[in-house]
Formats: structure tokens, sequence, C-alpha cells
């Protein structure tokens, strides 16, 4: 049996110029609960990291704010390195306890954030920063102003935006060129729709954040769950697959804190869905996200 491979996925390049195949790992999942302190079980966290470049997974979503920092120190430990390998990293939301995080968009706030992520990331420039939330404390020109500041500098190779809209996007690029744009996004919600058709006509790389969310369509004897069966997976891999089908600008990161979910989520990035099949789900999917306005 052929072993799953990331590249089936499919290739993107972030900027124009950093080639990654599509699915991404979102590491998010291996710090505590919460998003807060060491994960349960650190050793697993550990493999999970030591077992994307085997299957052929090469873009990594993180940030400074997960854990915090737990994150981005456990991808230096089993990593680095980095061997063909691009890092992509947040910030501008600090931690105040588990689950709780406010925006601080001052630009020396960003630039310290930048600088420790550089750090503990043992990076001398991150491929791919992304502003976690514009702080709409701050004015938002301040915020893009320091971030091309420190692109300018070779701090930053790319930036991206996350959980914006279109008009966000668009006062950016006055700015600098966005390269990605990190938005909630699944089969079952589908709110970011129009951020995604504006990435797809500006080849802006969409990363789709909670990407294996299913809902109720994930019911035992629903379409999802039939087409699973078809395709011997389980609900999430074909909520994927339909969610790499979407777009060619699309770039999921799903996260898992195990090695089997890992290897479960590489698989589907080989599966292909009938047009019928991935038109019946996008209309299924669509209706659930309206249920959910
Ligand atoms: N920009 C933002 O504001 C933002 C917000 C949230 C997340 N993110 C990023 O997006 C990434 C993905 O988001 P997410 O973690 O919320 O959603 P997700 O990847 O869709 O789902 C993760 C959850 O699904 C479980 N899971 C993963 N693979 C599975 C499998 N094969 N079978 C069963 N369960 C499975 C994981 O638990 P186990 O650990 O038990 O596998 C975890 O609880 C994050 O890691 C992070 O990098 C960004």
């Amino acid at each position: 049996m052929t072993q799953a491979n990331a590249q089936a996925s499919g290739q993107f390049k972030i900027g124009g110029d950093l080639t990654v195949n599509r699915l991404g790992f979102g590491a998010m999942r291996i710090t505590g609960k919460g998003i807060w302190g060491e994960p349960d079980d650190r050793d697993e966290a550990l493999r999970v990291l030591r077992r994307l470049p085997e299957l052929g997974v090469d873009f990594i979503d993180t940030a400074d704010s997960y854990g915090p920092y737990v994150s981005e120190d456990l991808i230096a430990e089993a990593l680095s390195p980095y061997q063909d390998m691009l890092i992509a990293t947040k910030g501008g939301l600090t931690r105040h306890g588990p689950d709780v995080w406010p925006p601080v968009g001052r630009p020396e706030y960003l630039r310290q954030c930048v600088l420790m992520s550089l750090r503990r990331l043992k990076l001398d420039q991150i491929p791919l920063w992304q502003l976690h939330r514009i702080d709409k404390k701050v004015p938002r020109d301040e915020q893009f102003g320091v971030m091309k500041q420190m692109q300018d500098e070779g701090l930053i190779r790319h930036l991206g935006l996350s959980e914006v809209s279109v008009e966000e996007i668009k006062a950016a690029q006055q700015v600098f060129e966005v390269a990605t744009v990190q938005n909630l996004y699944n089969l079952v919600n589908r709110q970011s729709e129009d951020v995604l058709d504006y990435c797809q006509e500006q080849n802006i790389g969409f990363i789709p954040w909670f990407p294996l969310a299913a809902g109720s369509l994930a019911k035992e004897g629903g379409l999802l769950d039939s087409v699973a069966k078809q395709h011997g997976v389980g609900a999430s891999g074909v909520a994927l697959a339909w969610i790499l089908q979407r777009s060619p600008v699309m770039l999921p990161i799903p996260g898992t804190s195990k090695v089997k979910h890992l290897e479960e989520n590489v698989a589907a990035a080989g599966l292909t869905l009938s047009d019928e099949d991935f038109q019946a789900l996008d209309e299924q999917g669509k209706q659930e996200s309206s249920k959910q306005k």
C-alpha cells in the first residue's frame, strides 16, 4: 500500500515564491486545555511534529499565543534546524488564562512578538507572519505599518492576516502585499465565502481554521457518512477533501495532538470526491451554515 503523503493535496506558492503542499498542520492542539500550558502528552506531541516531514507536510501554522509559547517551543525542539519546512506564526494576541485572548496591536508590542517568535523558533527570518487579530483599539494603519517595516527590515518574508473582511484585506493591500488570510471556514460554516472568493481572485492563500468540522452533516446515514464509508475514511476526512477541492488557494491546517489522527488527515489529501458528491455536500453545507446565522 502506498503511504499517504500531503503532496497529493497539490501545491501552492505562498507570496508567489514559497512552495508548500496545500495540506498543512495546525499546531494549536499540541498545548494544554484551553490552549494553555503544556500538552497532556508531551512525547506524543513531539512524535506528531516529527512525523510531519515523513508524511510530506511542509507547512506548519502556529502562534506565539498557543500555550502561550508552548507550541513554538515544541516545534523548535522537534524540527529545528528545519529541512524544507515552512513555519508560519502569528502575533498580536495576549493571554490572560485558558481560552482568554485579548488583542494588543500597539506597534511596539507587535515588534516584540516577532522578535520573540524568531528566538523561540530559532529562525533568522519568519517565512510567514500573520496578524492574529486587528486590534480595534489601535488605528489599523499603525498595525499594518509596523508589519511592513519589519518585512522591509528582513525579519519577515511574507505577511498575512487573520479573521478579516474583504474591506480589511483591501486596506492592508494599500500598505503591503497580503500573502495569506486565515479565517474560520469549513463545510458547514461558510460565513467567509466572500473572503475566499476575493483571495482566489487575488491569488492569496486562504487558510481555513477549524477545517474538520462537519456538524450535523456527519450523522449516521447522512450524505457525509455514506460518502465517507464509500471511501473508507472518517467524516472529517471527507470534510477535508471537500475543502481542498473547493479552491486551489485553499491551505487547510487540521490540528491534532495524536499521530493516528494526523495520519488519517493526511490520507484525506489523496481523496478525490466525484463532482456529484462535491456539489451535494456543498449544497447541504450551505444550508447548515445558514441555519447557524
Ligand atoms: N486564526 C485563528 O484565529 C485560529 C483560530 C483557531 C485555530 N487556528 C489554527 O487552525 C488550526 C486548526 O483549527 P482547530 O484546531 O480549531 O480545528 P480542526 O483542526 O478542524 O480540529 C481539531 C480538533 O479535531 C480533532 N481531530 C483532528 N484530527 C482528527 C481525526 N482524524 N479524527 C478525529 N478527531 C480529530 C483534534 O483532537 P485530537 O487532538 O484528539 O486529534 C482537535 O480537537 C489550529 O491548529 C490553528 O493553527 C487559527
